[in-house]
């Protein structure tokens, strides 16, 4: 059908107010999510090479961190325990169990705090699970099993929701039966279901010493998701869900906002985005080089996910979030 009158888009764009009102999405920093590292190994915090303002913390150190977060109104945490040794066999899980039960004996219920469960930081060889004898293969089912009891070792520590990074298939499922089993029905999980095999994880590998190693497989290629495959992130994520996933995530979260829409589209869980380190790092470089301006930058990559569907964000900024969304110029 033919449109008579002329198409006039400039009226909903000639003020602050208009815009506000025509906007079709507001961000709430109560939707954000800031991810923490402590690093067992080091005795003051160290900053993160790349990624302005984060640190590899102390168990000390990231206890005032989280506080002076929740006095800039953040109450949701993304944990990533780095332990101090590496394990080819006989792993344990000491250090995480030790950091959460810091974490949530300092500060109760007033935090909501979610921990990765992966491998990467706990092998020798760099890789998210468990390999075969020639390292050429990462082994699916001892993987899973072995996530399973770093899971329960987390639910016991006072976890409050958990989430697998590691990409293996059928460890929600595993994850799901042993936590009801032994009634930590109330704990949730938040799964990596869309994470993507990308070159934007660098910061973060250099801060957990979790950069594969291995001269066979070099890369995390046959377990995470390939960039040129929407299908695989859509099917992964569907099925998370069907296996019991809570919260389903993409990562990289600007550079998939297609990928966020249609998981939104094809289930009904919350979706996370997850901007990871080296988007955080680009914008941040970017800052430094004097190239972008931090803060509406920042907001706009939040506003772009959050319009692809996006009902939580995980970024490294998460801590400034409700001031800068406070004085937002729309
Ligand atoms: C561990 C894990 C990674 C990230 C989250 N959990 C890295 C990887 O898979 O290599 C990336 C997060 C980021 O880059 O900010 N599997
Ligand atoms: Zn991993």
């Amino acid at each position: 059908m033919e449109n008579s009158y002329p198409m006039n888009q400039r009226r909903l764009r000639s003020s602050p107010h208009i815009r506000e009102l025509a906007s079709t999405v507001t961000l709430n920093h109560k939707k954000f999510i800031q991810p923490l590292f402590v690093d067992e190994s080091l005795s003051i915090r160290r900053p993160i090479s790349g990624m302005n303002e984060i640190y590899s913390e102390t168990v000390e150190s990231v206890l005032r961190t989280i506080e002076s977060d929740v006095k800039n109104g953040v109450t949701k945490f993304l944990l990533f325990p780095v332990p101090g040794e590496k394990f080819a066999n006989d792993f344990h899980f000491d250090f995480a169990v030790s950091v959460i039960h810091e974490i949530k004996s300092h500060f109760g219920d007033a935090v909501w705090l979610a921990s990765d469960l992966c491998l990467c930081s706990y092998t020798s060889h760099g890789h998210c699970g468990i390999l075969n004898y020639d390292q050429t293969q990462l082994l699916n089912d001892a993987t899973v099993r072995l996530l399973t009891e770093y899971g329960l070792k987390l639910a016991g520590a006072g976890i409050d929701c958990i989430a697998p990074s590691d990409m293996t298939d059928g460890r929600i499922k595993a994850i799901r039966l042993q936590l009801d089993r032994l009634d930590y029905d109330y704990i949730s999980i938040m799964s990596y279901s869309a994470k993507f095999s990308s070159q934007y994880y660098g910061p973060f590998r250099d801060a957990c010493h979790s950069t594969p190693n291995t001269q066979n497989l070099k890369n995390r290629k046959t377990y995470q998701i390939s960039p040129l495959n929407l299908n695989d992130a859509i099917d992964s994520s569907i099925r998370d869900a069907h296996e019991g996933a809570d919260i389903l995530m993409v990562k990289p979260s600007s550079l998939y906002t297609d990928v966020i829409a249609a998981i939104k589209n094809n289930t009904s869980k919350p979706v996370a985005a997850y901007h990871v380190s080296g988007e955080y790092a680009s914008i941040e470089n970017m800052v430094t080089a004097g190239l972008l301006h931090r803060e509406p930058a920042h907001l706009e990559t939040w506003s772009a996910v959050v319009i692809s569907g996006a009902d939580i964000i995980i970024s490294y900024a998460s801590r400034h979030a409700k001031d800068w969304i406070n004085r937002m110029e729309v």
